[in-house]
């Protein structure tokens, strides 16, 4: 089964079970995030690090390698200083 999701309005599909992380490898995508300028993505792959984090339905600082990606959910990049 496949799940649907928007990263910064661009439409992905994953498989169900996948995480946001490896929906949005899959999809193309290896930084989405900006770190003071830094291109971040996914580094540690385990929730330690916290460069993977991304806003997922409104709620900030979700750390995609840990998060399963959920038909309908609304990603976005973050920007912090
Ligand atoms: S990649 Fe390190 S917390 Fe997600």
């Amino acid at each position: 089964m496949s799940v649907g999701i928007r990263f910064d309005g661009e439409a992905l599909t994953g498989r169900e079970g996948q995480t946001i992380a490896g929906v949005l490898l899959s999809g193309g995508h290896r930084t989405w995030r900006d770190a003071a300028g830094q291109e971040r993505g996914i580094f540690c792959g385990i929730g330690i690090c916290q460069d993977c984090i991304v806003t997922v339905n409104g709620v900030e600082g979700v750390r995609a390698c840990q998060r399963t990606a959920c038909d309908g959910d609304v990603v976005e990049r973050e920007t912090r200083a």
